[in-house]
């Protein structure tokens, strides 16, 4: 038993032991049980011990801004657990969950805004920051990291995970995972992490939400699984298992993924919920014959809590008074709920110190991070001839500032965005004249672009338009079929080219917008996500170089939405795009992406140099040069690249295999250091077990995925 692990320590086990031997079969259905909270409160329910958690929200959309729900106070929650706790048979305490899926009141950037930091470090810090603030408001449970991989932008939900690539995936896995729940998940500050959506999501066929997903299992395990395994191994508490139909058997009922996979191979020991109504839809997938069918097929399969759908509470006592079910299932269940409850010290300290909200929430401190973490999640994709940053001496004196999200502020929090407040935000135009030092004059011009506006224009050196898309265009049940900016915005930015006025363009978007045209029109392109909270100052200090940008795309940028999905890590084909001849390519494109994975620019330019490659044994230490060729201080992100040239299957032209971040006086150069192991180049074999096959491997190391310096070793 690993005992490092809160999830199984002895005195757990023994303390769940004794508890579960006293329950009866609706206490135990109950802790199986989680509710909406209703008003009025389900008292009764939970004094018969039938409710074990409450999802403090009140729709699925929630988090898209479509249905709001209401502010979560901890003396709600601690009247809700007095009852549990004093007035029920055995006083088991109730688990509070909520959505914090980039930051509670303080809203960070969304996640992949968080993945283009590629700074693990300091998504920790965001993660540990989102805790300590919904724990003040009685939450112990966030239905966060969500970890599926997106190879398709189309699928909305592309804005709340770590991007295309498993390996920095797995790297924000861990980091989360730690932030959230810390190195003692019972301290008052701590949340349970919930990794989800367990697993393969965002494979869903044609990018469109809640899609079925047929995709090799050697590909879920290669590309979809390993933030998952990176989750659990850094102690994630729950798991949550998705809507999706994985090749035939619904994720909610599929044992493979839920026993074999989860438990067996990997020892989990926490337990999983179901999302949503995800139980009873089992019906509607048809592999279930009614809710009961259904909460048998889940909790045989390995789901241990149903959120909402009732399946359990309602069916499970009968299917196993029935004999269809064993109790013994139930009781696993039960513990796996129990041990996360005892390791949350819940059954310790069940209430929330409602004076602690006031100190913890939206500091000065708190801001500052997410500033910073939005000046790190910018990527800057163009800046013709250094435009950028805004120097006083520069020919850009009289700034006009306009576009449909320049004077915007709740929409710079992004898509599931719950506890945040639109009046906590400086919009970008507010934030750039606030902060504007002289000589610059900002006027903030109106967002309907009009005659006035043109004649404006007339006397200005430059346009910075704030574009992009709408939240609700992004996240749960939003998936678009055409990845151009909405309707209007490319117009807007032509009229404004063809009056002659350079243009910065600051885009706001919850996935990777196909952008060509815009892109050669601009002058200069920061593409910011959507920043949260601190984002308008994030915008306007990078624009007057009090920061610097230093983000690194987590995904392909596509020039055109016929190109999804594309991805860096591909495999060869036998006719590869830029074959002559026939190749596997488009004929009305250019082969290739608009940006690569991992590119992004810098005030300043970096040269890769010396690249060296030394073998001890088993393991191979790869390392170049790094030089700040500019004037500028900055920040590299040196990225590492492997490629598999020959084994028993088709392996990807490249995969990620390191990253360090390096910060770099002008003139100074530092050395990157990558290791390598067997272990980091195995791969699902044909048997579908992890496999290390000798050979030839190439290397880059370099900017991004489309470069790098080039070395070959044999192993
Ligand atoms: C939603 C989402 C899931 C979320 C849950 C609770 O449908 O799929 O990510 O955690 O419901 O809001």
């Amino acid at each position: 038993m690993n005992t490092s692990n809160p999830l199984s320590h002895p005195q757990v086990e023994q303390r769940v032991n004794e508890l579960l031997a006293r329950m009866t079969l609706e206490e135990k259905v109950g802790q199986m049980n989680q509710e909406l909270p209703l008003a009025p409160p389900q008292l009764d329910a939970v004094r018969a011990g039938r409710i074990g958690s409450f999802i403090t929200e009140v729709s699925a959309l929630a988090g898209a801004g479509v249905d709001p729900s209401p502010a979560v106070r901890a003396e709600i929650c601690n009247d809700l657990q007095r009852v549990a706790v004093t007035e029920s048979r055995l006083g088991i305490p109730l688990l509070f969950g909520r959505d914090v899926i980039h930051g509670y009141r303080t809203i960070f950037p969304i996640p992949l805004g968080m993945a283009a930091t590629w700074n693990p470090e300091r998504v920790e810090q965001a993660a540990s920051v989102a805790a300590m603030e919904a724990a003040a408001a009685g939450i112990k449970w966030t239905f966060a990291p969500m970890l599926d991989i997106a190879r398709d932008p189309r699928w909305g939900r592309i804005a709340e995970g770590p991007g295309e690539d498993p390996f920095l995936g797995s790297a924000l896995a861990r980091a989360m995972v730690r932030g959230f729940q810390g190195d003692n998940l019972s301290r008052p500050d701590k949340l349970a992490a919930c990794a989800k959506h367990y697993a393969g999501y965002g494979a869903a066929e044609g990018g469109r939400d809640y899609n079925f997903v047929d995709i090799s299992m050697r590909t879920l395990r290669d590309v979809y699984l390993p933030p998952f395994r990176a989750a659990v191994d850094a102690g994630a508490a729950t798991l949550m298992s998705g809507f999706h139909d994985y090749s035939g058997v619904p994720v909610a009922a599929n044992r493979t993924l839920l026993t074999d996979v989860l438990r067996e191979e990997w020892g989990f020991q926490g337990f999983v919920v179901s999302d949503w109504n995800a139980v009873h839809e089992l019906v509607v997938h048809g592999i279930a014959a009614d809710d009961g069918d259904a909460a048998v097929k889940a909790t045989t399969a390995g789901v241990d809590m149903d959120m909402i759908a009732g399946a359990y509470v309602n069916q499970l006592a009968q299917q196993v008074r029935s004999g269809r079910l064993s109790i013994d299932v139930v009781d696993q269940a039960v513990r796996r709920i129990l041990r996360v409850k005892l390791a949350a010290g819940l059954f310790d300290h069940p209430y929330t110190d409602p004076q602690r909200a006031a100190r913890v929430i939206l500091t000065p401190d708190h801001r500052a991070l997410a500033r910073q973490l939005a000046h790190e999640s910018c990527v800057l994709l163009k800046n013709e001839n250094n435009l950028l940053p805004l120097r006083p001496e520069g020919p850009f004196k009289r700034i006009a500032v306009f576009g449909p999200f320049a004077q915007a502020r709740g929409e710079l929090f992004g898509t599931w965005t719950l506890d945040g407040r639109a009046e906590d935000v400086t919009s970008i135009a507010d934030a750039l004249r606030e902060t504007a030092p002289t000589p610059f004059e900002i006027l903030c011009l109106s967002d309907k672009p009009d005659e006035s506006l043109y004649h404006t224009l007339m006397g200005v050196d430059l346009a910075v338009l704030v574009v992009g898309e709408h939240p609700r265009r992004s996240g749960e049940a939003a998936s678009v079929s055409n990845l151009e900016l909405p309707a209007g915005q490319r117009q807007m930015i032509e009229s404004i080219h063809d009056a002659g006025v350079p243009i910065v363009l600051i885009v706001l978007a919850g996935r990777p917008l196909a952008i060509k045209r815009e892109v050669d029109l601009a002058h200069a392109v920061l593409y910011a996500w959507h920043p949260g909270v601190e984002g308008g100052y994030a915008v306007a200090d990078l624009l007057f170089g009090r920061a610097v940008p230093s983000g690194r795309l987590p995904v392909t940028m596509p020039r055109a939405t016929g190109q999804v999905p594309i991805y860096y890590n591909h495999r060869n084909t036998g006719r590869p795009a830029a074959n002559r001849g026939d190749s596997s390519r488009y004929i009305d494109l250019p082969i290739g992406p608009l940006f690569p994975f991992g590119f992004g620019l810098s005030y300043t330019t970096f040269r890769y140099s010396d690249m060296r490659i030394v073998q001890n044994g088993r393991t191979v230490h790869i390392s170049a040069q790094v030089t700040n060729t500019g004037a500028i201080a900055a920040v590299e992100t040196a990225q590492l690249y492997v490629r598999d040239v020959v084994a028993s299957l088709t392996r990807p032209v490249k995969e990620l295999k390191g990253f360090c971040k390096l910060f770099l006086q002008p003139g100074e150069t530092q050395t990157a250091h990558f290791t390598l192991s067997e272990e980091d180049l195995t791969f699902t074999g044909l048997d579908d077990r992890p496999v290390f096959e000798p050979g030839v491997f190439h290397v880059w190391v370099g900017a991004h995925s489309a470069s790098g310096l080039q070395g070959t070793f044999e192993l």
